[in-house]
């Protein structure tokens, strides 16, 4: 396999399926199969899931509460989406450690970069829940942040687009997609993959991003397997 280690980003909003809000169960399942296709492909697989499907903090900007204050209910929601998926993983026959950034004892290990090593060595699949524990940064940032901690191979970023487009491909019949492209091509043309502050972590670091579409059965799995699947960035 091309990759040992990865780290895979899931979107909260995915998570939704056809549901408007909360947890899709049949997607739940979904994804847990695929992960435990890669893992059966001794790929080491770390998680970062957001929250969106349940809050988003910027809601909360607009009802007037603090950024802060939404940012944290934010981190909160991924807690729930991280806890289903553990189930779900574990429902399919994958061993999970859970370690969340804000210290929640009784459901979640804490953040322990050295533990989160030793577990996915042992062939665990780790989440890392809570973001990085931190307002004002996105999970995106957290998956960039942990990835690098914990040296893995690459970050695939799972979204609902089949990868990145030089246009936004729903409203620009002309809009081509791109195979692999830089990180400084992605500044250059304005193109939006991550927010900043992940993306400039990843570009720093030398970690490459794929962005790929998760919610087509077996996608994952392909990607690993070497296939023409979304789009790299690296630098
Ligand atoms: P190794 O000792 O490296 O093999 O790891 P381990 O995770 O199996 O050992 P440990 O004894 O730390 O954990 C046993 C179980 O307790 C695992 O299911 C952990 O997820 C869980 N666990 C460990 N620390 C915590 C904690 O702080 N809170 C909660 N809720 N569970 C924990």
């Amino acid at each position: 396999m091309k990759y040992k280690r990865v780290l895979l980003k899931l979107s909260g909003e995915s998570l939704m399926g056809d549901k408007q809000f909360g947890i899709d169960n049949k997607r739940l399942s979904e994804y847990a199969t695929d992960i435990k296709n890669i893992y059966d492909n001794d790929v080491e697989v770390a998680i970062v899931i957001g929250g969106g499907n349940i809050f988003r903090g910027v809601q909360a900007e607009e009802g007037g509460m603090d950024r802060t204050h939404g940012d944290y209910m934010g981190m909160l929601a991924t807690m729930i989406n991280s806890m289903a998926l553990q189930a779900a993983l574990e429902s399919v026959g994958l061993q999970t450690r859970l370690m969340s950034a804000i210290e929640m004892k009784e459901i979640s290990e804490p953040f322990i970069r050295r533990k989160a090593v030793r577990h996915l060595e042992k062939g665990r699949v780790v989440i890392f829940g809570a973001g990085t524990g931190n307002p004002f940064f996105t999970t995106d940032s957290a998956a960039s942040l942990r990835a690098i901690e914990i040296n893995a191979d690459v970050i695939l970023k799972g979204t609902r687009v089949d990868g990145i487009y030089s246009a936004d491909p729903e409203k620009n019949k002309d809009a081509v997609k791109y195979d692999t492209i830089t990180f400084d091509e992605i500044y250059e043309k304005g193109l939006k993959v991550m927010d900043m502050t992940a993306f400039t972590l990843c570009k720093e670091n030398d970690l490459p991003i794929i962005v790929f579409d998760m919610d087509t059965k077996g996608n994952l799995s392909k990607l690993i397997a070497g296939g023409d699947i979304g789009t790299i960035v690296q630098n």
